[in-house]
């Protein structure tokens, strides 16, 4: 490993990722701290973090990664050596409805950390780093042929894709200007526990479960790239450790899949695991209108990250999602919890006015 970290701030660690992020880092590397800020927006529960919240070396602060005030006094308070930024509006669909909440939190919260981080940091900038978590969306849409590599133009298509390509140009900014010791990487879709059920594979294990339609936007066709949470925590702690400063990695599943051939296997998978006959919830299905501006492919060239730094995707895919069905149907109180309240009147405004194709 090339360097060690003492007192590492995670942002959005109460987050589908950021939990997992923080579960991985105490676990591999004892000796250092962590502090985790998140502002709790519905995307945030302290819910995901129960079995590590009495770990001594853990703290959580509630606050808002925009409030300079409170960022530079966690800087002086605990001496960060690293930031690793995951804090962010992450819903597309929402970017749509509201885009000045994802300029606000990706962009302006970004700068802000980039600002604390270069004031604390400046004049001693070894040992240091300010990783930055961003996704393949920067590079727009693909048709059926070709992967992302690093080198691939921006070209983002919706104002979340957009105000993340513009936080990635920040943080490039800060290094080559003020010499930050950063890393960034563009990840594709991830699957797993703890995930927001407005995305859409736990979306679909809920409805389901729940006997509700399941509602696949336009044909159907669009292609993702699906990758293991937990690998892609594995290859943050990899690139927080061993990334080279100002250097991008991709990280991607090779596992690309059409989400109606995707929604097919949730079917199988959850009808099969309740016992139901094979191919009960298929007449659940109904094509919506489509998302607006609705990138066709992503698909990621993950090529770098495995030769310098030797990561690979650890679990197939069948094995990560049988293990992630399993999850949420005998989690149904979390699921449960977190759709209750607001979630119900965002999902009524956003799925009642789509209506069928
Ligand atoms: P998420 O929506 O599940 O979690 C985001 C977290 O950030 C929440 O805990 C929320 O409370 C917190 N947050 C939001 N605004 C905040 C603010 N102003 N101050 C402090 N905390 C705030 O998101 P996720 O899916 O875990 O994604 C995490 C990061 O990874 C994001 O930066 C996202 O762009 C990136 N990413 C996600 C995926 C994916 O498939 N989910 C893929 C590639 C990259
Ligand atoms: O590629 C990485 C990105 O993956 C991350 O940066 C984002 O934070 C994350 O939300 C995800 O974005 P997507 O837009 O690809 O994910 P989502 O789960 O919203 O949708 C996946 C695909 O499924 C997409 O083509 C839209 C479609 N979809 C989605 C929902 C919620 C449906 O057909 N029906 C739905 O109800």
């Amino acid at each position: 490993m090339k360097r060690n970290f003492r007192s590492i701030l995670v942002t959005g660690g109460a987050g589908f990722i950021g939990s997992h992020v923080i579960r991985s880092l105490l676990k591999n590397h004892a000796e250092a701290k962590i502090v985790n800020l998140d502002l709790l927006t519905y995307a945030g529960n302290l819910e995901n973090l129960r079995d590590i919240e009495g770990n001594a070396h853990y703290e959580f602060v509630k606050g808002d990664i925009q409030d300079r005030a409170l960022i530079q006094s966690l800087f002086n308070e605990h001496a960060f050596d690293a930031v690793v930024h995951l804090a962010a509006e992450s819903h597309v669909d929402r970017s749509i409805v509201n885009p000045m909440a994802f300029l606000e939190t990706n962009i302006l919260g970004t700068a802000t950390l980039l600002h604390a981080a270069k004031n604390a940091w400046e004049g001693n900038m070894d040992a240091k780093c300010f990783y930055h978590i961003s996704t393949d969306e920067v590079y727009g849409s693909l048709g059926a042929e070709g992967l992302f590599t690093e080198d691939t133009p921006y070209d983002p298509r919706s104002p979340y894709s957009s105000s993340k390509a513009s936080s990635d140009h920040l943080v490039r900014a800060w290094h080559h200007t003020y010499g930050l010791p950063v890393v960034i990487s563009n990840c594709s879709n991830n699957y797993g526990s703890f995930q927001f059920p407005e995305k859409l594979i736990p979306l679909m294990i809920r409805n389901i479960r729940d006997q509700r339609p399941l509602p696949v936007y336009g044909e159907g066709v669009n292609v993702r790239d699906w990758l293991w949470v937990e690998d892609h925590a594995n290859a943050i702690d990899v690139i927080l450790h061993n990334g080279n400063f100002g250097r991008t990695y991709n990280i991607g599943g090779l596992n690309e899949w059409r989400n109606i051939d995707l929604v097919h296997e949730l079917i199988r998978l959850v009808d099969g695991a309740m016992g139901r006959p094979e191919g009960t919830s298929k007449s659940l299905i109904e094509y919506v209108k489509d998302r607006a501006g609705h990138d066709m492919r992503y698909a990621i060239d993950a090529s770098r990250i495995e030769e310098e730094l030797g990561w690979k995707p650890s679990i197939t895919f069948e094995k990560g999602l049988a293990a992630t069905v399993a999850w949420y149907l005998e989690n149904s109180d979390w699921l449960d919890s977190v759709t209750s309240g607001q979630y119900q009147q965002y999902y009524q405004k956003m799925y009642s006015n789509r209506g069928e194709e």
